[in-house]
């Protein structure tokens, strides 16, 4: 076994005998690493890994900004292109931070995801408080979904054009201003109107919790076949993946679940992946640093077991900037420095053989 010639070797080390990958194979230890994830990734032709970009990080802090263009080949905008950013009032559209956010990408070669037309979330007061009418409201939402597409057309590669549509606990559509004033109708006319504007880019339904084969995860496929059986232009399925330490889920199961949706000729895309280090108390860190590498481990080996899934996306790279910092969700500590989830991904990756 090549001895560990640093702490942070050390580290790795172990943490390579506890995932039954012998420490003396194939991937390098970290700090003599040359290569990137995004070099690792041309392995697979089509696949693209990716990050959620927080826009003021990104201005704001340069170890963001290198560490986004050497690691990543795509980025969603975390933010930067909800309805509340861009579409404030009736008439005025704001695409600045998302414009430059897209001709970064553009400038470092690296695909975009557009997130997302159609939530129940950050939709702004004038839209959630504006007493219209069915006929109006599909009118806006038309407007909306067809403005913000057509402005991006040819440079947004796919869409998450519908958002968290189904109950957190499976049961049917989410009730919301969507469904109440429009109906369930409301998705496929999303889709049909994404696709007018702009017929190349590829269309994706985006969820929480659906990598399994719960309830949840159910629904979403029913939704799928059934939106697919009426010749709505749907592409594929996003699955968020934001898990949690405490919940580790097989390569079987997602695999299962990514098999029966690629039989329904979609693509699978992973889209928001974090892994929140929670419970239990007082289970020492290193444990749960491991808990947390296997999580984005296992999505990631289901992902490219099947050919469909075109694409890996980190929802957020850094504990610095995330959504929920108290729980540590990222690959990248808050100092920058990669945990022993980036080293997952890169072990995975390196060892990739396209067959
Ligand atoms: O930018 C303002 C800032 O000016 C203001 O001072 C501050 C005060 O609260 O708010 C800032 O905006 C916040 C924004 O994040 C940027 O940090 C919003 O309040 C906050 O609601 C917003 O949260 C985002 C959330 O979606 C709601 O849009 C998170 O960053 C973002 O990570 C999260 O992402 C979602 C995906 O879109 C869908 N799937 C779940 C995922 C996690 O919740």
């Amino acid at each position: 076994m090549r001895p560990c010639i640093s702490a942070l070797a050390a580290v790795f080390c172990g943490w390579t005998l506890v995932f039954g990958i012998p420490a003396h194979a194939v991937t390098p230890p970290l700090q003599t690493q040359n290569t990137t994830l995004r070099q690792l990734v041309l392995k697979r032709p089509g696949f693209y890994i990716g990050s959620a970009v927080d826009y003021q990080a990104l201005v704001s802090n340069p170890s963001y900004k290198a560490i986004l263009q050497q690691q990543f080949n795509q980025l969603t905008p975390e933010n930067a292109m909800k309805w509340g950013a861009i579409h404030q009032s009736p008439d005025t559209y704001n695409f600045t931070q998302a414009d430059n956010l897209v001709e970064f990408a553009i400038q470092n070669k690296m695909r975009v995801r557009g997130h997302t037309l159609v939530w129940y979330k950050n939709i702004p007061d004038w839209v959630v408080k504006g007493n219209y009418n069915r006929d109006q409201l599909m009118a806006i939402l038309k407007n909306h979904i067809q403005t913000v597409v057509s402005h991006f057309k040819g440079k947004v590669a796919e869409w998450d054009v519908v958002n968290e549509a189904i109950e957190p606990n499976g049961n049917g559509l989410r009730d919301c201003l969507w469904t109440q004033v429009i109906g369930p109708e409301y998705i496929a006319l999303a889709f049909q109107w994404a696709h007018e504007a702009d017929p190349d880019a590829l269309l994706f339904y985006n969820d929480y919790n659906t990598e399994d084969l719960g309830p949840k995860s159910v629904t979403q496929y029913n939704l799928l076949k059934n939106l697919l059986l009426a010749h709505i232009p749907v592409n594929g399925v996003g699955l968020q993946m934001h898990q949690k330490t405490k919940i580790p889920y097989s390569i079987s199961i997602m695999s299962g679940n990514m098999r029966r949706l690629s039989d329904l000729n979609l693509r699978i895309a992973v889209t928001e992946m974090d892994v929140s280090i929670t419970e239990p108390v007082g289970e020492d860190y290193s444990t749960k640093l491991q808990k947390q590498a296997s999580n984005y481990g296992n999505a990631l080996s289901a992902c490219l077991g099947n050919k469909a899934c075109t694409s890996f996306t980190v929802w957020g790279f850094s504990d610095a900037y995330t959504w929920q910092p108290e729980n540590q969700p990222a690959i990248y500590s808050a100092s920058m420095q990669p945990k022993p989830a980036y080293q997952k991904l890169y072990d995975i990756l390196y060892n990739y053989i396209d067959n």
